[in-house]
């Protein structure tokens, strides 16, 4: 469920017209719903109601300030990624024991940066990383506090450039090999072990892969009891899926994937933490466009929008689907057109969708693309010089701009010329 719906034929979020926010920022923009977040992040944290736990929001769906803010509030740890997320984590009021260091290339500056401004764990990915974070934390005097990544090797049934629990995905240290690595673990000097992690992928639209992952931590976490380790904390990752089209079969609710981990965990006395990223903003954002021209080509119509892949590259990298609305809804039995929806960028995977059928659009008419709250905006560059797009929050009737656009000079400032030109 979202806050994104036709109110008088206009289409809102929650209670602010989008032609409003199109008056006074201009198009293309990226919308969020406060009134979305927080109950997406509520019904995680009520699903594993009766269990420890903590819901570390995976930030690197949507990280502008004001979104971190909103869900700090609420108590929600962050799930970070770099260096600049965890500088972003602690900007936006974050302590540092509710944040979670995961990620298979940190380096010692990164390690560094966490230890000074405090850290619930890192989740270590690989031996060579944890005796670099053991020698880190001797220098500092105090001690890691880990989860081991594992790759339980598992199919996510997702697609193959988001599926991360196979054996032949970069991610963790292979399941078989976990009780030897533990046992290196704990003869280090600066680790102190204290869980496991695992995470198999992204958009799964089914509970049995998480299921198949989770009874193997299960397993592991009682083999490594009783090879003398005092784990006490799992992470169990993100990747819960978000419908992306109305038609579309919906994936399971928080709620069926909390009774799940209560059901294979819950005897275990851990801890549980999770880093949902995608069903907590996917579906608390849209981007808004406006159509600059209508193309008729030999064979197809072209409805070219201001917005282009720099903005929103899901469909380029993934061929991910976005249902595209028209922001005035088309009265019943109005005319439809079948387009290819393209942005203005000079290359032909500048495609948001090939013969979508959609009500008639004509030149000056806005769009919105749904479910694109996760992984829109951050992932968004600056490809043709195409100023990054601005970011809008709303919240009841109000909104405000939580990211402006930036000007051409101030884009072009950012350069600088050797003395020798
Ligand atoms: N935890 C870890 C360790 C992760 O790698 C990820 C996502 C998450 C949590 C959050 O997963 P989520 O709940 O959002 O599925 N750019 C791609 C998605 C990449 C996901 C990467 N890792 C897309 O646009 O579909």
């Amino acid at each position: 469920m979202d806050h994104f719906l036709y109110k008088n034929g206009v289409l809102h979020a929650e209670d602010v017209a989008i032609p409003d926010i199109v008056a006074s920022v201009g198009a293309p923009f990226y919308v969020y719903s406060t009134a979305t977040l927080t109950r997406h992040f509520q019904l995680f944290d009520d699903a594993l109601a009766g269990m420890d736990h903590l819901v570390c929001y995976a930030m690197k769906a949507a990280s502008n300030q004001a979104i971190l803010q909103t869900l700090a509030k609420l108590g929600a740890g962050m799930d970070v990624v770099s260096g600049g997320e965890y500088a972003r984590a602690r900007a936006a009021g974050v302590p540092g024991e509710r944040i979670v260091f995961s990620g298979v290339g940190k380096t010692r500056d990164e390690m560094r940066l966490a230890m000074t401004g405090g850290i619930r764990q890192f989740n270590v990915e690989s031996e060579p990383e944890m005796a670099v974070l053991s020698a880190v934390a001797t220098e500092l005097g105090v001690k890691a506090p880990i989860t081991i990544r594992v790759n339980p090797d598992v199919d996510a049934k997702t697609h193959a450039k988001i599926a991360t629990g196979k054996s032949e995905n970069k991610f963790g240290i292979p399941i078989s090999r976990a009780r030897e690595v533990y046992a290196q673990a704990a003869a280090l000097p600066g680790i102190d072990v204290i869980g496991i992690d695992v995470h198999i992928g992204s958009q799964l639209s089914q509970l049995e892969p998480f299921e198949l992952a989770y009874q193997k931590v299960a397993e592991l976490t009682e083999t490594l009891r009783a090879d003398g380790h005092d784990i006490r904390r799992l992470d169990l990752g993100g990747g819960l899926g978000i419908p992306y089209t109305r038609s579309n079969e919906a994936p399971p609710l928080p709620t069926d994937y909390g009774a799940m981990v209560k059901r294979v965990l819950g005897h275990l006395n851990c801890e549980i933490e999770i880093e949902p990223g995608r069903l907590i903003a996917g579906n608390a954002g849209i981007l808004v466009s406006q159509v600059i021209y209508v193309k008729e080509g030999e064979d197809r119509k072209f409805l070219i929008l201001d917005a282009a892949m720099n903005d929103l590259i899901r469909p380029a990298m993934y061929d991910a689907h976005h249902d595209i609305e028209p922001v005035i809804e088309p009265q019943a039995g109005a005319e439809r057109a079948t387009y290819d929806v393209v942005g203005p960028v000079c290359e032909s995977g500048d495609t948001f969708a090939k013969g979508r059928e959609m009500a008639q659009m004509n030149a000056g008419d806005l769009v919105a693309f749904r479910s694109a709250g996760a992984y829109g905006a951050v992932m968004s560059s600056e490809y043709n010089t195409r100023p990054l797009i601005p970011e809008v929050m709303v919240n009841g009737s109000k909104f405000a701009v939580i990211r402006s656009r930036p000007s051409f000079d101030e884009i072009i400032n950012r350069d600088t010329i050797p003395e020798w030109l």
